[in-house]
């Protein structure tokens, strides 16, 4: 980007952001911008913010406003973040689905699933349980989904190179659950990459996935603001099966709407119940 970004073009990209995936962007990130835009503009021949937003205005714009959103968005993820949510998961939740009576399948959201981690980390722990109590929760389904292309790809395609893999998986998981491929990296094996079925979704956009007994949405609604929170939350709150669970970031709270959801102390971690 040869020219700096004024002040309208920041308050105008600001707008394009936040009415096309909810980030809303502080007021001095303008060199985040910059470095997050830098090889797009060059790519495009475009050499300031606001040519690029005139390009993003005109009809015919290609995937340039997919790329722009891939850009800005934080893909940082691990497995088994913050621990507390799959031990839950393990200890309480599965248990408790596991018992209840009824043919239907255990339905499972990640819902901004980044590459693959927090999914893929969830079916480790079904695996698990499955495995110690044989002929338990046979039906179970997960849906991932997150706003950008290229994490989904990686996930889809569940190959992580060696430094990725390290980011919070013991070495037991990674003998149990992944294979080394022929270029150097780890191939998530097949029973645990069938258990996911990944998808792209927007989270502003209207959910049309069915209900779901556990949501997951960590570490997404930080960058929006309090009232998109307020909604997303209210709409997860729909897409939840009576009784249902969410589970927010470790930094995350729910506050407010009271009405909708009860809060689960679980020593150590908290998760929310639909009322
Ligand atoms: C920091 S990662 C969190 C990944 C994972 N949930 C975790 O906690 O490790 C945030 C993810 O949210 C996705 N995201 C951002 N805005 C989104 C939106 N409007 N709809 C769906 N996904 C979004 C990003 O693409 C990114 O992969």
């Amino acid at each position: 980007m040869k020219a700096d970004i004024t002040p309208q073009e920041y308050e105008a990209f600001k707008k394009f952001l936040q009415d096309a995936c909810g980030i809303l962007l502080g007021d001095n990130k303008q060199y985040l911008v910059k470095s997050r835009l830098r090889r797009i503009l060059e790519e495009n021949s475009l050499n300031s913010l606001g040519a690029l937003l005139e390009r993003l205005n005109r009809p015919g714009r290609g995937g340039l406003k997919e790329v722009v959103i891939d850009a800005m968005t934080t893909n940082e993820t691990l497995w088994f973040r913050d621990n507390h949510p799959f031990r839950i998961l393990q200890e309480k939740l599965l248990p408790e689905f596991s018992d209840r009576n009824g043919l239907s399948p255990l339905r499972i959201w990640s819902a901004a699933c980044s590459t693959g981690q927090e999914p893929y980390s969830v079916a480790m722990v079904i695996d698990e349980y499955r495995r110690s109590r044989p002929g338990k929760l046979r039906d179970v389904k997960i849906t991932a989904t997150d706003i950008s292309k290229s994490v989904l790809e990686v996930a889809r395609r569940g190959e992580y190179e060696m430094i990725a893999i390290g980011r919070g998986l013991s070495p037991e998981r990674q003998k149990q659950f992944f294979t080394a491929s022929a270029n150097g990296g780890w191939q998530i094996r097949p029973q645990i990459r069938s258990m996911v079925d990944f998808k792209e979704l927007n989270l502003l956009d209207r959910y049309m996935l069915g209900k779901f007994d556990v949501i997951l949405c960590r570490n997404v609604l930080i960058y929006f603001s309090a009232d998109l929170k307020r909604d997303i939350l209210t709409r997860l709150h729909g897409a939840l099966n009576p009784g249902g669970y969410l589970i927010l970031g470790a930094s995350e709270s729910l506050n407010g709407l009271p009405d909708l959801y009860e809060m689960v102390q679980c020593h150590p971690g908290i998760i929310y119940r639909k009322k």
